[in-house]
Formats: structure tokens, sequence, C-alpha cells
């Protein structure tokens, strides 16, 4: 399969984003000032993590979102995840499966069960295909779920990409008869409240608001462009924080799963308080796995787990959704977008 243009892509993906990976990026989040809880009457054997993701219940408020699959060096790297998403018990999403489909072949997404025979899985694809492909990638992996990918930014700069985005009927026609919840997604650009609006239109019901700040999609495919830097895409983007903020608006319409740039349990907080119901995590979950190993991502997923629990228990917090209630100031950066924002 490796002398395939589309296993090839997959590799240069994974290559450079940890190239590109930057622990420092600016997802906004930094702007957010949680405040404490100094009088909680909790113990932290109280705290509860289980939360929903795509409506469903899951013992934990993050997850390992698409990264991956479909060449033998991706393949390995899902094995891994799966694994480790096994041991530990959070949910995993695969990248995105178009190349099985393409191939007409499992394309090593097998492995994805094998690993994680129990475990709660999303499948991926991006928004141009149609209910049959939906149900297939579904079927190819045992999905929970599936992410649909709106990615216009990347196909745009990507040299072989998509040109045209004419998108709405097909995502119509998943949400409406596909058996398993959709979460649409992005992939590090952020969503505006136009794309909200549309999306609430066609009766999706799962967001995953994949803001800037983390893995930028943008600087990967201009990696592999040879002619015109298309870098200026990316000034197009809402950072997580900013698309949260937008979000809270439309927080009767959506369940939001908050991404992009999230390293810590204390930005896994603020999203959470922010609105969102559970967190997406990909380049920092990739970027320790290449550098440290499996074995490393259990043990840096536990520590979240655990300084979660800790945080929670400093804003008075037993369950995820009383993260909602807690109190925060914005720097008056943020604040002042906040307030071009509202209601309009
Ligand atoms: C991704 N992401 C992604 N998303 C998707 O829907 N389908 C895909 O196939 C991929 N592929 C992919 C490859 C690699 C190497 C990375 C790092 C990421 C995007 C990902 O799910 C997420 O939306 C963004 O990366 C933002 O989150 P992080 O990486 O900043 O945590």
């Amino acid at each position: 399969m490796e002398d395939n243009i589309h296993a090839q892509r997959k590799n240069e993906h994974y290559f450079i984003a940890e190239k590109l990976y930057q622990a420092d990026a600016h997802n906004g989040l930094d702007q957010v000032q949680l405040h404490p809880d100094n009088l909680p009457e909790l113990a932290l054997a109280d705290v509860d993590l289980r939360t929903t993701l795509v409506g469903q219940p899951v013992n934990v408020p993050f997850f390992i979102n698409a990264i991956t699959g479909g060449s033998q060096q991706t393949t390995k790297i899902n094995q891994q995840l799966a694994t480790v998403a096994a041991q530990t018990g959070i949910p995993m999403a695969v990248g995105s499966e178009s190349i099985a489909l393409k191939l007409g072949t499992t394309a090593g997404f097998e492995v994805i069960r094998q690993a994680n025979p129990d475990g709660f899985v999303l499948g991926n694809l991006g928004a141009g295909h149609n209910l049959h492909n939906a149900r297939k990638a579904v079927r190819l992996i045992n999905a929970d779920a599936l992410e649909i990918h709106l990615n216009v930014a990347q196909e745009l700069t990507m040299p072989e990409g998509d040109r045209s985005f004419k998108w709405s009927a097909n995502l119509r026609e998943i949400i409406t008869h596909l058996e398993q919840p959709v979460l649409v997604k992005e992939v590090g650009t952020g969503m505006s409240t136009t794309t909200l609006e549309k999306l609430r239109r066609l009766g999706v019901k799962y967001v995953d608001l994949s803001g800037a700040g983390g893995t930028n999609f943008v600087a990967i495919e201009n990696e592999r462009r040879h002619h015109q830097d298309f870098g200026f895409l990316h000034e197009i983007s809402l950072s997580t924080a900013q698309s949260l903020l937008l979000a809270q608006d439309f927080s009767h319409d959506f369940e939001f799963t908050a991404s992009g740039g999230i390293r810590s349990a204390l930005e896994i907080a603020k999203c959470l308080v922010l609105g969102a119901s559970n967190v997406g995590i990909s380049g920092q979950f990739l970027h320790i796995l290449i550098k440290h190993g499996p074995d490393a991502l259990v043990t840096y997923i536990e520590t979240l787990k655990d300084e979660l629990r800790n945080i929670m228990v400093l804003l008075g917090c037993q369950r995820v959704s009383d993260l909602h209630q807690v109190a925060y100031t914005l720097s008056p950066e943020l604040w002042s977008f906040k307030q071009q924002h509202q209601n309009n």
C-alpha cells in the first residue's frame, strides 16, 4: 500500500505535524482566568469525571481526536493509540477513512478494534462523502459514532486538494439517516457563528469547534507545496477560546466538543467552563507518542485525569456539568472579542 499517493500523504501529515509541533502555540485559553471556590465542601474522591460525547455517556471528558490511518507507518500509530485508549478507557477517533474507501481495502484500520474491541470509537470522513460511504466508514471499525470534518482551508492549501465545497446536501443526508451520532468538526480553523447557524439548520447536534492554536493544517499542507505560500489562509481562523465564546450563543442547539492546541488539564477545565461537554486532543498526544512511546502516553493521560480532579475540587465542582457554572474573567482582548459578537 506504500506506493499509493494517499498513503504517502498520510505519512507526510503526521511527520510534518510533529516537525511543526509547538508547545506554546496560542489557543487563547491563557486569556481565561478561572475563579476558585475556597470552600468547596468536596473530597477529591467525590469528583466524577463522567460526561457525554455525541450524547453518549463516557467516563472521562477528554479523548484522542482524529489523527491518522491508511499507511503502514500510520497503522502502527493507530495500533498504539488504540491500545492506549483501551488501557486508559478514553474514547478515540481515527483519522480519515477515505483512503480505505478509495482503495476498497481495510487499509490497516482493522487494528483499531483488534487493539480496543470494547472502547468508544469514532470513525472519520470528509464532508464530501455520501451516506453510503458514511455507513461503510462506520462498519470498517464498528464505530460508535462518526466524525465528519469540514476542512476548507486545508483542502485549498493542499496541492491535490478539493476545489469545490458543496457539502450541505451530503451532510444533511448523513445527519438525517445515519444510525450512529455524527460529530461535525473542523481541523484547526475554528468555527464562526455563520457556520454554527448553517449547521443548526442542517440538523447537526454535535460539533467539535477545533480552533486555531494547536495543529495548523494550513502550515502542514503549505510545507507540502512547492510553489506559492498559502500560509495567509490561517489568518482567517478563530482560536479555540474565541470559538468557544462564540458557541455560547448556541448552547441550547448543540453539545460542544472543544479541541485545538489542548495540552494540559487546566486547558481542558477552561474549555469545559466555557461550555464544552468534552475535549479532543490530537497534536499533543501524537507528540508524546512519537517522542516517548505508548507507555508514556498512558502515564500522561492518567496524570491529566488526576490533575483535572484536583482542579475540579479547587473550582468546587463535583461533576463536569458543574464546571459550566464556574466564574471566570477574560483578558481585555478576549472580552472585547466577545463583546463585538454578542448576539449578532
Ligand atoms: C489531524 N486532524 C484530523 N482531523 C480529521 O477530522 N481527520 C483527519 O484525518 C485528521 N488528520 C490529522 C492528522 C494529524 C497528524 C493531526 C495532528 C491532526 C485534526 C485533529 O483531529 C484536530 O481537529 C486538530 O489537529 C486540532 O487539534 P490539536 O491537534 O491541536 O489537538
